[in-house]
């Protein structure tokens, strides 16, 4: 009888909490239902019902985000049970927002890469850390690491890791082995990444090595971490969050291990070199580091690790894939190259400069595959987007990628058009960003695109290249948008006009 009572009070607890629950998610849906978007699939799941299908088929919720801005304008709502986010694609407001340091990064989002099913992932490192002074005294003591003096000085680190893929492409077209260029220009970046921030030499192209893999799926894990709250309670995920898991300490044992190295080299007297490393341990390393500082020196190990050559990797690969389905363009940045660089092996930093149209093709890239497509900042007042009214309180979503691809601010956006990028054009006004804007913009933005013009650069000067027909020109969201065919292509050795 006692029992019975004790499970009537019980239910009767769990029935008030589920009503309260309820009244909690209806007062969300009326204070901010007058802001304008679609209607929800249910009451409870809001929204994201329709994201678990599209990427259950393997869709790409970016393009459904864009969907939506044509629908319903330049701010919209979303939901998800209680939580309410506003999508804005409105100029005005996304350099109020972003140019700002007073709109942190929101928790809600950012927690999801803090960990991965219950390990430490991203943590407190520069990408994901909300507190600002957190954020700000690690990425005051990283920015020397990124001035053009220091990034002039790897420009034999580009050459030589982009000369190596050079060599493999060059053993592919002599056997006439079809190239999937996406997977060889991630171990080049990824061995930049290595040499230029950690001091390794893994030589990817040559070498087998766990680090594609782990990254793939430590990516692949914070995409259902995302969608779905619920991922890693069921048992048929079981074996895929074990492997997320697993990826995860990977990667941070192997940074502990190269941070204790270099740590115990700097402690013998030696002098460091003045990369990513020693500027990582240089953030946190004192006379009694705290387990947080460890933790947050292992973020960061796997923050560069990861944001230091996957969107590179990816940018390139569909700029191959874009090239090879845009002859005309394609031509005209092959003799652009043919003009600046002609045929020397090694590419300087003025040469870089030299390379408008290499420049323009890589900005275009960027505006149709957004390779981060976004980031969000929680705004606490109220604000008059557009005309409507929005309270307070809210997560504020930007994507560059939406954006880029409204036709409002980009005639036509499905065309590839490097000349939107012309020295002349007139410069696009808060509607493409995708290195992000202001305080929290990358870090990595020049490095990025140094790298992208060397390895462009060799490549346009020394093969042609086909994509196998065929394959799709779908983009994959994997945590970072790629290209779902991996951009397959025969490659074969340049002829030279006499
Ligand atoms: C095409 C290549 C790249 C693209 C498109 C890109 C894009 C972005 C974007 C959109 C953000 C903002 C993320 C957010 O708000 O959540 C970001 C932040 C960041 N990126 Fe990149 N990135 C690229 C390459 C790199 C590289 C090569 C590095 C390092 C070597 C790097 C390091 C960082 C860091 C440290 C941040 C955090 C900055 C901060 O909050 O202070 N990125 N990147």
């Amino acid at each position: 009888m006692a029992l019975l009572n004790l499970l009537l009070v019980v239910l009767a607890l769990l029935f008030v909490a589920f009503l309260g629950y309820c009244l909690y998610i209806k007062r969300s849906h009326m204070k901010y239902d007058h802001i304008p978007g679609p209607p929800r699939d249910s009451f409870f799941l809001g929204h994201a019902e329709t994201f678990l299908r599209i990427t259950k088929k393997d869709g790409n919720v970016h393009d459904k985000f864009l969907e939506w801005a044509e629908i319903y304008g330049p701010v919209y709502r979303v939901n998800a049970a209680h939580i309410v986010f506003v999508c804005v694609y409105c100029p005005e407001t996304t350099k109020d927002v972003l140019m700002s340091p007073k709109y942190l990064k929101d928790n809600f989002l950012h927690s999801r890469a803090f960990k991965l099913f219950g390990e430490r992932f991203l943590g407190n490192g520069l990408v994901t850390a909300v507190d600002h002074n957190l954020w700000y005294k690690q990425r005051r003591i990283m920015d020397p690491a990124f001035s053009s003096l220091y990034l002039r000085g790897l420009m034999g680190t580009f050459n030589e890791q982009a000369e190596k893929l050079m060599n493999k492409l060059s053993e592919m077209a002599d056997s006439k082995t079809t190239a999937t260029m996406h997977s060889l220009i991630n171990c080049v970046t990824l061995d930049v990444i290595t040499k230029v921030a950690f001091g390794v030499d893994l030589n990817l192209l040559n070498n087998s090595s766990p680090f594609p893999k782990a990254i793939e799926t430590c990516l692949k894990g914070m995409v259902f971490n995302f969608r779905d709250n619920f991922f890693q309670y069921n048992p048929v995920n079981w074996p895929f969050v074990n492997e997320v898991r697993k990826a995860c300490r990977l990667l941070r044992t192997t940074g502990a291990q190269w941070i204790n190295k270099r740590r115990l080299a700097m402690r013998n007297g030696e002098d460091p070199p003045k990369d990513i490393l020693t500027q990582i341990i240089k953030c946190f390393d004192k006379e009694n580091t705290t387990q947080e500082d460890e933790e947050i020196m292992l973020d960061n190990f796997v923050t560069f690790f990861i944001a230091g050559q996957e969107t590179t990797a990816n940018q390139l690969a569909f700029c191959i894939m874009e090239l090879g389905r845009n002859p005309d363009v394609l031509e005209k940045v092959k003799a652009e190259v043919d003009e600046v660089v002609g045929m020397k092996q090694d590419l300087s930093y003025e040469d870089l400069g030299k390379l408008t149209y290499l420049t323009q093709v890589l900005k275009e890239t960027l505006r149709m595959y957004a390779t981060a497509p976004g980031t969000s900042r929680e705004v606490l007042e109220d604000k008059v987007i557009n005309g409507i009214k929005v309270p307070g309180g809210l997560t504020y979503i930007f994507s560059s990628y939406v954006a880029s691809r409204m036709d409002k601010f980009f005639k036509d956006p499905l065309k590839f058009d490097p000349d939107r990028f012309h020295p002349d054009a007139p410069k696009p006004y808060y509607c493409y960003y995708p290195f992000s804007l202001g305080p929290r913009s990358c870090l990595g933005l020049n490095f990025a695109q140094m790298e992208a013009k060397v390895v462009m650069a060799k490549l346009l000067q020394r093969f042609d290249f086909d994509l196998v027909p065929g394959q799709t020109f779908d983009i994959l969201n994997a945590g970072t948008l790629r290209p779902k065919s991996g951009v397959v292509c025969t490659v074969t050795h340049r002829k030279y006009k006499k």
